[in-house]
């Protein structure tokens, strides 16, 4: 409608001199009559040109008074013809703003005589307030008077009208050519008749809905990238599934060791039993737990093959260490820098913090001659890699390992020491029965990677990283690399 009478008015009328205008004689709405403006000048049907003017619209008070009646007017028919009324009595008719701008104003309009009782002083009076304001809203001309008393009582605010004057341009024609979009074989076929569609090259393309790395994934990238610069071999990590003998036995962890029981670890049903184990080193093993040797005095109990041979979701990394240390060990020694990034399962409440599957960061040297200060040169040198300059090692405890250190890192963010693993030297009675020689010690530690990962991408919740909770929106939405760490 707006576009034939546009068009069709430029056939006959050299300009359209103010779309207002031209949308009231036309019956038509000035909002809808600008965006055809709009919309036939891109394609250059027009030219066009912006009017401004100053024009004045109600506020909310003034918009109340144009439908009800000013408060003056309310407050003088609330006043007997004939009489008076005590001013209580008035107040008790009206809203009280009603009330209070009313008495003001029909006062100075000397309409009403106010004292304890009020009444009236004149017979009939017009509400000439409403009357400017319903004006106003229908877009007429006011005197300047008028103009300003609405705008001193703000009843009314000042506002900037937009618009157009609208000529020919140099595509004018009296009705718009439909262009053709689509390349398609009918629009091919007939490409001579048709008029295409400019290319927009400013348009945006819709985003696209491809691959999106889990920060998860990402962390582990950056981790495995300082483990190769520093030189460590990845280790095969493709077994969920595990041996009690070599996530446990083998690491001297004890049989009746607390972790070993089915409240911290989840034993498989079936097949419930490992096939096979190295016999002659299952031996050794079992005697450094009963009673010792290469200088330990042992556990001094009775070793149970049945409780080795238990498969389970392996409770740490460590497991697939002492695969591979005891690889190692049956070949001529050479020293070797391994690490792995997998998955872990441990029977435990899930809560904020925990999950009974997460991610474990293990890095492991086997070399002749290491101590505790190469350990210490190693972590700090790896986690100054992450950024994480500032460590403190805290005595610690772990079956495997003597001595153990747990590692703590000062974080910026926090304010605070955190723990961001544990780490040790494996113990003769876990090396020598492998096989290696004497002299060879192995330096390992091990994290989570969930931890890391909250930190540097701010989640607090575990559950909100990792599990069926997580928001697929957080995968998309992160970047796909972090600047800085
Ligand atoms: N396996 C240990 C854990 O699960 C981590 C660790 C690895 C500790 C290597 C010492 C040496 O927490």
């Amino acid at each position: 409608m707006a576009e034939e009478a546009i068009l069709g008015f430029l056939k006959n009328n050299e300009q359209i001199t103010d779309s207002g205008q031209f949308s009231t004689e036309h019956k038509l709405d000035h909002n809808e009559v600008v965006n055809i403006i709009k919309s036939l000048h891109g394609f250059r049907y027009i030219d066009v040109q912006d009017i401004k003017r100053e024009t004045w619209v109600l506020t909310d008070e003034g918009k109340k008074y144009a439908a009800e009646g000013s408060p003056e007017v309310q407050l003088f028919l609330a006043v007997p013809e004939e009489g008076s009324i005590s001013k209580d009595e008035l107040q008790k008719k009206l809203a009280p703003s009603v009330f209070k701008i009313g008495c003001s104003q029909a006062g100075k309009n000397k309409w009403v005589e106010m004292g304890k009782q009020v009444s009236r002083k004149v017979q009939h009076v017009e509400d000439k307030v409403k009357g400017t304001l319903l004006q106003i809203q229908e877009g007429k001309e006011i005197d300047k008077d008028s103009i300003n008393s609405l705008k001193a009582r703000k009843l009314i605010a000042p506002q900037t009208w937009k618009g157009y004057s609208v000529k020919k341009g140099p595509n004018y024609a009296p009705e718009r050519k439909k262009v053709a979009t689509d390349l398609n074989r009918e629009n091919l076929q007939n490409w001579e008749e048709l008029e295409f569609k400019e290319y927009n090259f400013n348009a945006k393309g819709a985003p696209v809905d491809a691959g999106h790395l889990h920060p998860l994934l990402k962390v582990r990238k950056q981790f495995k990238d300082i483990f190769v610069q520093m030189g460590f071999e990845e280790m095969p990590t493709n077994n969920f599934v595990e041996s009690s003998f070599w996530n446990f036995d083998a690491l001297f962890q004890p049989q009746q060791h607390p972790a070993r029981d089915s409240h911290d670890t989840f034993f498989l049903k079936a097949p419930s039993t490992t096939r096979t184990l190295p016999e002659d080193y299952v031996e050794r093993v079992k005697q450094v737990h009963e009673s010792g040797g290469y200088g330990s005095r042992g556990y001094n109990y009775d070793w149970k093959r049945e409780e080795a041979n238990k498969n389970l979701l392996r409770t740490h990394t460590t497991a697939v260490s002492s695969r591979m240390l005891y690889a190692l060990a049956q070949q001529p020694f050479v020293p070797k820098k391994y690490f792995s990034i997998d998955r872990v399962f441990r029977n435990e409440a899930v809560d904020r913090t925990h999950l009974a599957e997460f991610h474990q960061i293990e890095g492991l040297i086997c070399d002749r001659g290491l101590t505790l200060g190469d350990l210490i040169g190693v972590l700090n040198d790896f986690f100054s890699r992450l950024g994480m300059s500032k460590l403190r090692f805290k005595p610690a405890y772990n079956p495997y390992t003597e001595p153990s250190m747990e590692i703590f890192s000062y974080h910026e963010g926090l304010g605070k020491w955190v723990e961001i693993g544990n780490s040790g030297m494996f113990r003769p009675e876990m090396l020598l029965p492998m096989g290696l020689p004497e002299d060879v010690r192995v330096i390992a530690w091990g994290l989570s990677l969930e931890r890391p990962t909250m930190i540097l991408y701010g989640i607090d919740n575990i559950r909100d990283l990792f599990g069926h909770k997580v928001d697929l929106d957080l995968i998309k939405r992160n970047p796909i690399c972090r600047i800085g760490i």
